[in-house]
């Protein structure tokens, strides 16, 4: 039962940047709001991608397990990214032409686009089903959420507008220091 009201207040928490956005929506507050919900689902889709990583270190570290959380943080992260890409979806009024013309030409959009295409991998092989079925396999697969990590920040890094945006490097230095744990952690914890 209390894991039932942990993994209640984790979905509320991981939830609310949608309902925050939504309510800023709702009440005619965004200028431009393409951009400006485009950015920070994007963002969080991002964030929530490493918090899902920093749960395998922190699970070695601490006197309890908190690994039975990582799914949910994951699954939150593609559902972002799901509206993100349904932003870009909708400004390109779907149009398959249009979609496939960015996909092909504009780097940072091919970038986005294979970390999608990785991330919905991983979320559909998420079920207790899937590892089983997967075994081994599924190890293999869900270790490509380090080549996702990397594909979005190069694709946060080439769209910004300016070379000086430091919060792609930030993202970069966070995602650095956990691949290096997970490399290294038997060395670090001795
Ligand atoms: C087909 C897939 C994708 C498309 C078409 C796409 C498209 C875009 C576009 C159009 C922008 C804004 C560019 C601008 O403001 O000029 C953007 C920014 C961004 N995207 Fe994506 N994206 C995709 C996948 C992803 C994924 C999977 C993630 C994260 C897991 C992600 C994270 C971000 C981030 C963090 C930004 C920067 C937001 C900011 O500047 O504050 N994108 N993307």
């Amino acid at each position: 039962m209390r894991i039932f009201w942990q993994k209640t207040v984790l979905f509320i928490l991981l939830f609310s940047p949608f309902l925050l956005l939504l309510s800023d929506i709702l009440s005619g507050n965004l200028i431009d709001p393409i951009e400006e919900i485009t950015n920070p689902t994007g963002q969080w889709a991002l964030r929530f991608l490493l918090l899902s990583l920093l749960i395998t270190p922190l699970n070695k570290i601490l006197p309890f397990s908190i690994i039975k959380y990582r799914r949910m943080i994951g699954l939150f992260s593609f559902f972002y990214a799901c509206l993100h890409l349904s932003i870009f979806l909708i400004d390109q009024q779907f149009n398959v032409a249009f979609i496939f013309e960015d996909v092909m030409k504009r780097p940072y959009i091919t970038l986005g686009f294979s970390a999608f295409v990785l991330l919905f991998l991983l979320a559909i092989t998420s079920t207790d089903k899937m590892v089983r079925r997967l075994g081994k396999r599924w190890k293999k697969l869900h270790k490509s959420i380090y080549v996702i990590a990397i594909l979005v920040i190069v694709h946060f890094y080439w769209q910004a507008k300016s070379d000086m945006d430091i919060e792609p490097m930030i993202y970069a230095l966070i995602t650095l220091l956990l691949l290096s744990f997970r490399i290294n952690w038997k060395k670090w914890l001795n």
